[in-house]
């Protein structure tokens, strides 16, 4: 089975955790976008979606699938979403696709993380996919220099040769060389730092289940 297909597989398989008559929470990337599709055949049967960035708001709505605002609606019974990384204890990495601010809050908002992956996301531990860190301009060269001070390299990711722009006017620094042994604890710590506005590392949000796509089909993971 190719990637792709894997990701359909996952995609679909979600949809058993939606729950009738509730919003969904949904993620963010090419996984994802799998599963706004399969979520299409719920219409009606849900309210709708709080969406977690403007690329799955316009999937949505294009699909015809009624997009609220997160400060309309209270806790979400399930927020499902991708991950660039997932380890045994359900620990992320999160944010290839930059859009891991508005990720990370509709995963707070919500009971149950549900993760869809297809199986080259599964690591021993985090920190091979360079560490997404959506960081507020000014404090670039700061922040540099602190994960420098780790061990860490840390690069602002571009886009058609500028700096790439958050949904939220912010900036990302993807950070290589960090092994994060501790997740938890990693993830408190960065998030203290001023001018970081949302580390990638999804381990206080992480996932409750992982529906991980392999070739002998999906794997149900519970954390
Ligand atoms: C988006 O910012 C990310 O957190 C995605 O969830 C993650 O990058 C996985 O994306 P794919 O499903 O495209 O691999």
């Amino acid at each position: 089975m190719t990637q792709d297909e894997l990701k359909t597989l996952v995609g679909q398989a979600a949809l058993q955790y939606v729950v009738p008559g509730e919003i969904v929470g949904v993620g963010t990337g090419s996984t994802v976008n799998k599963f706004i599709e399969a979520l299409a055949t719920l219409k009606g049967r849900i309210p709708g979606a709080v969406s977690s960035s403007d690329a799955s708001t316009a999937r949505l709505k294009a699909l015809g699938i009624p997009v609220f605002d997160a400060n309309d609606v209270g806790e979400l019974a399930v927020y499902i979403d991708g991950a660039d990384e997932i380890d045994s204890q359900g620990y992320m990495i999160k944010g290839g696709g930059a859009a891991l601010t508005r990720e990370k809050i509709v995963a707070a908002q919500s009971r149950r993380f549900v993760c869809i992956a297809d199986e080259s996301k599964r690591v021993q531990v985090l920190g091979r996919f360079p560490l997404p860190v959506e960081v507020i301009p000014m404090a670039t060269a700061h922040i540099t220099r602190q994960f420098a001070a780790m061990g860490g390299t840390a690069r602002v990711r571009l886009k058609d040769g500028v700096p790439l722009v958050t949904d939220n006017g912010q900036h990302i620094l993807d950070v290589t060389g960090l092994s994060l042994k501790d997740p938890l604890a990693f993830e408190s710590s960065v998030n203290q730092w001023p001018g970081v506005v949302t580390v990638g590392v999804f381990a206080h949000q992480k996932a409750a289940i992982c529906l991980l796509g392999t070739a002998d089909g999906v794997q149900t993971l519970s954390y």
